[in-house]
């Protein structure tokens, strides 16, 4: 009994010892800070305030970096601190020597150079549909920070809010966006520099289609094409394109992509998606390009070989297995001399010709204009007037006895 009184007593005189003379104010310090950098060459000022600060004096307390010893800022006592020195501040009001406030907050003043390195990581850049993404803000002693997200809507669009309700390193966003963080410091309301961007996509559900700009059914080598990136319902918005083809390094970032003198090689599967600040489409279903080595050649059919008199044939030409064409006709009088361009650039494929001669054709489409092969000759032959004519001379109306007349026969 004796002995646990002893005790009680001890416990007792020790307190008296810590507190005997003080007098807790029971209230605390604040401590602000006019910048947490130290700028080059120069200093931040601290302030120390306390409810009625009448006839207060400041005790300044640095820890030169976390988890370091806290002690005494030698020969401070103002309200105000001017220091150059980086380092975790507190404070503390005391009157006399027995009236002390409570510690402030502690606020952590960076060097320059050496300010809180923040950061912003996604665990994807993209939202899948109906999906969402981690954003994690990332900080040195992580622990001594709260958090502040920001969002925008697009890149430079000024619109940045501040995300309402969310304090914590990590921030499960569904839409997408720029994001960015800033620590603050536990405590305060000391935020740190923020945090570069980060651009997350939003996957749309737009369809999005690829298409060759004339819907030929066939393709020859050294044709020029151009193929077609279309997102339903994205007018009114600038999109950027991304394509997937076979046979190059380099695809096109607009929505058509032309291929100059095509080849067998760049037959294959073509895709496209769209991107439009922090929306992006999906893949568009493949367009199978399918290049045929050989070149074609145009056929020409005569609706008879034998022009009547004072009449005509019809000649038609064609190009098999594909659309498209636009025909040019040539003619000549004989195997020997040389063909004339009749008719360029037909789109009906049938003409009527009532000259006899030798007749070929060949097919053109595309821009710059892709030719068939010529097709062979066709030989179309005029039908001559057939009654001959006999006629006199002199063409006298009446002959006499005597006379000499030549009758002749025309043809
Ligand atoms: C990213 O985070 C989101 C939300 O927490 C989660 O649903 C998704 O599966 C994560 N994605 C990856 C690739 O880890």
């Amino acid at each position: 009994m004796g002995h646990s009184l002893l005790c009680l007593l001890g416990l007792f005189l020790l307190s008296t010892v810590r507190h005997g003379n003080t007098e807790d104010l029971g209230v605390k310090a604040t401590l602000t800070a006019d910048r947490l950098t130290i700028p080059a060459g120069g200093s931040v000022t601290l302030t120390c305030d306390v409810k009625n600060s009448a006839d207060f004096q400041y005790v300044w307390f640095r820890e030169p970096h976390f988890n370091s010893e806290k002690t005494a800022v030698a020969g401070e006592s103002k309200r105000e601190l001017v220091t150059s020195d980086a380092g975790i501040y507190s404070c503390r009001g005391h009157k006399g020597t027995n009236s002390v406030t409570e510690e402030s907050n502690s606020v952590t003043i960076q060097e320059t150079g050496h300010g809180v390195k923040i950061t912003v990581t996604a665990n994807s850049t993209t939202i899948p549909a109906g999906g969402s993404v981690t954003l994690t803000c990332d900080v040195k002693n992580s622990a001594d920070f709260g958090y502040v997200w920001f969002s925008e809507p697009s890149l430079n669009s000024n619109q940045k809010t501040t995300v309402a309700g969310e304090s914590k390193r990590e921030l499960v966003i569904s839409k997408g966006g720029i994001y960015s963080c800033r620590g603050r410091i536990k405590g305060t309301n000391l935020l740190t520099e923020e945090s570069d961007p980060v651009i997350i996509q939003e996957t749309v559900s737009n369809r999005i289609t690829v298409t060759l700009q004339h819907s030929w059914s066939q393709i020859f080598t050294g044709e020029t094409i151009t193929l077609r990136c279309e997102i339903q319902g994205g007018e009114g918005k600038v999109w950027k394109y991304e394509w997937t083809a076979p046979n190059t390094n380099s695809p096109p970032t607009s929505s058509e992509y032309r291929i100059s003198r095509v080849s067998v090689s760049h037959s294959g599967d073509y895709r496209c998606r769209g991107s439009s600040d922090y929306l992006l489409t999906g893949w568009s279903d493949a367009f199978t390009l399918t290049v045929s080595s050989s070149k074609p050649r145009a056929t020409l059919t005569a609706q008879s070989s034998v022009i009547p008199a004072g009449g005509s044939v019809t000649l038609s030409c064609s190009v098999e297995g594909s659309a498209g064409w636009k025909f040019d006709w040539f003619r000549r009088d004989s195997v020997s001399s040389k063909a004339q361009l009749m008719r360029g650039n037909e789109a009906n494929r049938v003409i009527s010709v009532s000259q006899g001669g030798l007749y070929h054709c060949r097919g053109g489409r595309g821009d710059p204009v892709y030719y068939t092969e010529d097709s062979s000759d066709v030989t179309v032959v005029e039908t001559f007037p057939s009654k001959p004519t006999v006629t006199l001379q002199p063409s006298w109306t009446q002959i006499y006895s005597g006379e000499t007349v030549t009758v002749r026969c025309e043809i």
